[in-house]
């Protein structure tokens, strides 16, 4: 299709039109140039396509569908080869359903336990979360099915999510909260880009020229169609200047009229629409010159996949004595009604109408286990009253083993709103512990998209971090629980001891409309690392029923500069039993650097497949970025030369193996200097620091102590020479003229050199 040209064809106020949508899940049609409605839907775990009762906020009913595991726990799978999977899947329901775009992957950072969207989220990790998003856009997009990855930018938490400012300094927001996009768009080429609904440093990411043009397509080269979160858009013709192709829902009319006049007015370029409508016709006819209706669309084979997938995102937190596995000849209590009708999916935008859910009753059933059931909780009422607690603990009394299904019920966390707590429901905790006092083998398997508190951590023997697993997710926790499956999955996040001593917890949701990202960088592990401070679990954990060895880390140089690459070969072995797969995390720090940084970063990890007894060596290849920070002054990545360090392992708090490299830097930071910089400052800089001391050494007296006689007795009694030497570090320029008796003639001149250097 010649789109420039049919663009040209368009008349202004057909142009103005196309740049909102004609209902809730579609673009415009005209068809006066023959161009079709084209369809987005909902997902990502899934495909939530709705027919005619629209809504985003996941209301009224979609088509049935299959739900798949949620980002947090394909997250945890550490395994972007499985997210792809699943996301060639979900294009083939969209390819079967007409769907042109579906609305995912969502790729924000999970600031803090309590944003209600965590489930929908991927890390505290930006590669992580990057690496993840980037296979699903590859594997739905295989399909010739858009993504539209969402939601750019900084839109960590859901209280006052339309109107508050996120406010980070350029720093955090390159190095943590645009990473995932960055990847994504630069890797996986996504058709389309969603805007947040809020302001990030004060400007409506839906008009942010910064963020839309600037950084997404100058910098990252992203080439689909921009489109806003559903309602998202203040100043429509501001978003059409600033990059905002697509406004959706509609607007009824009111913005699209707002367009033309802009344009009239000469107020808007209409080159600028022109160029909106070119993005999203593109697009349009990018799908619909390969749509392919007929795909088939199994759902019960895209159940059994969800069941393997939901098996392999299983964290194993805890396994005191190797309770786990379970054996199928013992019998077994279930306890909590989640074990029946479990949480697998979270509320709002990404809810699935899902044709058939498996909770782990049934599927304990269906293998003929002997499992006793007792509700112990009701979700609905969230309470526990004491008949059913009594006949809970009677259950566990009575099994060799108890597992207790818990975790956060729909209306705790949500899409729309945060959590005020990171406790589980009370009535979860009374059902725990009394199961635990009656059977000393309690094990507990948590439904959450987020960390929740564990008081009763020290008296159960096992936990099982299920996340929100999808709809087969019952299926899956029964084959890890008895061992079918030898649980793989690492925590995409750490899990705080408490809510207190998360990094954001005194920020976090902000004054009034004004959210400050303060934390900074230190997000996660990056602060509970810096602090040495203990957590419940760190980032990166998981157990298995295996046990892995690492070994023989290799780097292919002590010392390269910042444009060569460094390989890091590790070896790992399965030094168990039985077949396991070890998620291999590799970790950079800078071991001394001027710019305030985390002790380490993951760079990169690989999930690998062992049997017992077998070993593998897995090779990672780390640039420039690995090792680089955001630098301020100069507006880019910068590495700053030094020693680094390269830690390999399981887990970020079970690095066994370390190795350095020395880095060096091939760009030259810019140096201006003037009166008020400081000694210390000129002495780092190689070539201005022997101008100043050779300037130091001829006019000695004027960066003296005032002139005295530093070599009396009496003076070096009140300031040794250490002293004086330290003191002269903070020491601005101007100060040999106001201290040390030179003349500001003098320290011009200097500066002049030192510039010249
Ligand atoms: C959500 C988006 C979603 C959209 C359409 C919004 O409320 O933030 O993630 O894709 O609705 O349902």
């Amino acid at each position: 299709m010649d789109i420039k040209s049919l663009v040209s064809q368009m008349t202004l106020e057909e142009k103005a039109g196309l740049c909102s949508g004609d209902d809730f899940w579609h673009t415009k049609a005209v068809e006066r140039l023959g161009i079709p409605r084209s369809m987005v839907s909902d997902g990502p775990h899934g495909l939530r396509k709705q027919d005619d009762k629209a809504d985003h906020l996941g209301i009224n009913d979609s088509i049935k569908a299959v739900c798949f595991p949620t980002a947090c726990a394909t997250a945890a799978s550490f395994d972007p080869e499985l997210i792809r999977a699943i996301g060639e899947a979900i294009g083939d329901s969209c390819q079967h359903e007409r769907v042109s775009v579906v609305l995912g992957p969502a790729v924000n950072i999970k600031r803090s336990p309590l944003c209600g969207r965590n489930f929908e989220y991927f890390s505290e990790d930006p590669v992580l979360a990057g690496r993840m998003a980037t296979a699903m856009i590859r594997g739905v997009q295989s399909r010739n099915v858009g993504t539209s990855i969402k939601h750019f930018a900084l839109n960590s938490q859901e209280h006052r999510r339309m109107s508050s400012s996120s406010d980070a300094d350029e720093r955090t927001i390159r190095e943590i909260y645009f990473p995932a996009f960055e990847m994504a768009v630069k890797e996986a080429r996504p058709w389309t880009v969603m805007c947040s609904y809020n302001k990030v440093n004060g400007v409506f990411a839906s008009e942010n020229a910064w963020l839309l043009t600037d950084v997404l397509r100058k910098e990252w080269g992203f080439d689909g169609y921009t489109v806003s979160d559903w309602g998202a858009v203040s100043d429509r013709p501001a978003g059409v200047a600033a990059g905002l192709d697509l406004e959706m829902p509609a607007s009824g009319g009111a913005n699209d009229r707002k367009i033309v006049e802009a344009v009239r007015a000469g107020k808007l370029d209409e080159k600028l629409v022109d160029q909106a409508c070119g993005r999203i016709l593109e697009i349009v006819y990018r799908y619909l010159e390969n749509a392919k209706p007929d795909t088939p669309w199994d759902m019960e084979a895209q159940h059994a996949q969800a069941a393997e997938a939901a098996a392999e995102c299983m964290v194993l937190l805890k396994n005191d004595g190797d309770i786990l596995p379970l054996s199928k000849e013992d019998r077994i209590a279930f306890i909590g009604e989640f074990a029946e009708k479990p949480r697998f999916q979270g509320g709002g935008s990404s809810h699935i109408n899902c044709f058939r859910i498996t909770g782990a009753l049934e599927a304990a059933g269906s293998r003929g286990l002997q499992v006793e059931y007792a509700r112990g909780y009701s979700v609905e009422k969230d309470e526990a009253s004491e008949t059913d607690i009594a006949a809970a603990a009677e259950a566990a009394r009575h099994a060799k083993a108890a597992v207790v299904f818990a975790g956060l019920p729909d209306s705790y966390e949500s899409e729309g709103y945060d959590r005020t707590h990171m406790r589980l429901p009370d009535c979860q905790r009374r059902v725990i512990e009394a199961v635990a006092a009656a059977n000393p083998n309690t094990i507990v398997v948590l439904h959450n998209g987020a960390p929740v508190e564990m008081p009763w951590i020290g008296r159960v023997k096992a936990v099982v971090e299920a996340y929100l697993g999808g709809q087969a997710v019952g299926e899956a926790a029964v084959r890890v629980l008895f061992g079918d499956v030898n649980p793989c999955g690492h925590l995409p996040e750490t899990f705080p001891l408490r809510l207190e001593d998360n990094p954001s917890f005194l920020f976090y949701g902000g004054e009034g409309n004004v959210t400050e990202y303060r934390e900074g960088v230190f997000v996660g592990y990056r602060y509970y690392d810096k602090k040495r401070m203990e957590v419940l679990f760190p980032f990166g954990h998981g157990l298995s029923y295996t046990k892995f060895e690492y070994s023989g880390l290799k780097l292919s140089a002590d010392r390269i500069r910042d444009t060569e690459e460094l390989t890091a070969t590790v070896t790992v072995k399965n030094t168990g039993n039985r077949a396991g797969k070890a998620v291999v995390q590799l970790y950079v720090g800078d071991v001394e650097s001027t710019p305030i940084r985390p002790v380490r970063e993951l760079k990169d990890f690989a999930k690998v497949l062992l049997q017992p007894g077998e070993s593998r060596e897995v090779s990672f290849t780390l640039g420039k970025r690995a090792f680089a920070y955001w630098n301020r002054q100069i507006h880019d990545w910068h590495v700053e030369t030094g020693v680094f360090t390269v830690e390999a392992g399981g887990s970020s708090r079970d690095l066994p193996l370390r190795a350095e490299v020395t880095v060096e830097s091939t760009t030259e930071l810019p140096h201006r200097y003037t009166a008020d910089s400081i000694i210390m400052d000129i002495m780092a800089d190689p070539k201005a620091a022997p101008v100043l001391r050779e300037y130091m050494q001829e006019a000695a007296g004027m960066f003296g102590n005032g002139g005295q006689d530093s070599g009396s007795d009496a003076a070096k009694e009140a300031i040794s020479d250490e002293m004086n030497l330290a003191m002269m570090n903070y020491m601005p320029l101007r100060g040999a003229a106001s201290l040390g008796g030179g003349s500001a003639e003098e320290v011009e001149k200097l500066v002049e050199m030192l510039n010249e250097a």
